[in-house]
């Protein structure tokens, strides 16, 4: 069956839900650090017909600021617009209005999300050097260059 955006439903995962830990990790390796923010988050998912196919976990920096803390797309839908359509979801969700600013964090090496999530409207704003290094036990490689540095990006919602 072809895939329709349309048929894509985006739901707040409940207490009770399973929480999708393969989504998770792919988009953040180190399941210690995903635990530790998973906690005080709030988790939205993507659904087809009873599948979960895409993730995003929104973290309250404080009464002004949200992050993204981790987006996800199971990667058989991934470039289909899945994870514009979850960013966007979030933009819309009436608590995340509440706030003036969202951030998100990816590496130095995440060249395709740096190009996504700038298209989306975010701006840099920060880098954190070294965060890749010093809070993740293994070193992490993507399209060839190693993930070092954090670069931060903002959007006003
Ligand atoms: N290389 C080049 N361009 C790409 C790639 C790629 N690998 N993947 C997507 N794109 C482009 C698409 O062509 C599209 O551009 P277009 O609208 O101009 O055609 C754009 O990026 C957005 O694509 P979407 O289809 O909306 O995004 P997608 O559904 O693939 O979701 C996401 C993006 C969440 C990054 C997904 O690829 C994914 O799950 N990746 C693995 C996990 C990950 O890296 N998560 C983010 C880490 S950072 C964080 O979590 C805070």
């Amino acid at each position: 069956m072809e895939f329709n955006l349309q048929n894509v439903i985006f739901i707040r995962l409940e207490k009770q839900d399973e929480i999708p830990y393969e989504l998770l990790l792919l988009a953040d390796p180190s399941k210690e650090v995903v635990d530790s923010y998973l906690k005080k988050s709030v988790v939205f998912i993507a659904k087809l017909n009873e599948e979960t196919i895409g993730v995003v976990v929104l973290f309250s920096l404080d009464n002004n600021d949200v992050e993204i803390k981790n987006i996800a797309v199971k990667p058989q839908f991934q470039g289909k617009g899945l994870g514009s359509y979850l960013i966007n979801s979030v933009l819309k969700n009436l608590e995340v209005k509440n706030y003036r600013n969202i951030f998100i964090g990816t590496a130095n090496s995440s060249i395709s999300q740096l190009y996504l999530y700038q298209k989306l409207g975010f701006k840099i704003v920060e880098i954190w050097k070294n965060f890749f290094v010093d809070n993740y036990v293994e070193p992490i490689y993507e399209n060839g260059i190693q993930a070092k540095h954090m670069i931060r990006l903002k959007k006003e919602i």
